[in-house]
């Protein structure tokens, strides 16, 4: 058997303090959501926020934005490119169509509505140029929920709308469906009234603009039962 000298196992010992360092530098660690939270306090943790691996993605945290008032929640996928640089949510394309839906449906973005993402990080892949979204998994997911989770304690918001297949599922469970379940009135614990829709980005993806034209009658049509409640709850 072959015994190492101090200097072969000096080095050694270095090349594993190494391997240690940098496997603790890629390692999660949980999220702190602070006591007594309120938004200004949940958005400044969450900047620093390193619970999953795609704060080493993104260019910063994209928290909700919106009154702490606000009687709706929309809760979306993820930050998307323009979102990820400007540190707001629904500000790119998706956003403007979001936007156009609301205004059509007679709710005020700015009072009536907070807005988030059930992921907070932009996770993405290159292709070329350009960042490519890329699906966050059940882990994402499950990682960022405390700050859902929080926003939502916060809020206490009486409607919450799902936009998208992704927040519906992580909220709702893999077997619920968008497309068969879309517009109703669900039973869930975040909110005294829940709703899912599909995400607005599916829009700007229809194939003409006649499909296009007929996807957001729909999208708009299921907003019109939150403006509807809003209004029967505002009169109550
Ligand atoms: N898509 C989302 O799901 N969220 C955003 O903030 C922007 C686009």
């Amino acid at each position: 058997m072959e015994i190492m000298n101090c200097a072969e196992a000096a080095q050694l010992y270095l090349r594993c303090i190494k391997i240690i360092m940098a496997k603790r530098s890629t390692r999660a660690s949980a999220v702190t959501v602070p006591d007594k939270p309120t938004l200004p306090s949940l958005r400044a943790a969450a900047a620093g926020c390193k619970a999953c691996h795609l704060w080493k993605l993104g260019t910063q945290t994209v928290f909700g934005e919106g009154s702490a008032t606000a009687r709706v929640m929309m809760v979306g996928e993820q930050p998307g490119d323009k979102e990820d640089l400007q540190g707001r949510p629904f500000v790119g394309p998706a956003g403007a169509v979001l936007d156009k839906a609301l205004a059509a449906a007679g709710i005020d973005r700015h009072q009536d509505v907070y807005l988030t993402n059930i992921v907070k990080h932009f996770k993405w892949e290159p292709r070329g140029k350009r960042r490519l979204h890329k699906k966050p998994n059940a882990l994402d997911i499950s990682a960022c929920r405390p700050w859902l989770d929080a926003e939502i304690n916060v809020i206490k918001p009486q409607v919450v709308v799902l936009l998208g297949a992704t927040a519906a599922q992580g909220i709702l469970g893999n077997q619920f469906r968008v497309t068969k379940q879309r517009g109703q009135w669900l039973e869930s614990k975040i909110a005294p009234l829940v709703m899912a829709t599909v995400h607005p980005s599916s829009i700007l993806r229809a194939p003409d603009d006649d499909s296009r034209h007929e996807e957001m009658r729909k999208f708009v049509a299921d907003l019109k039962k939150v403006a509807a409640q809003l209004q029967q709850r505002r009169a109550a």
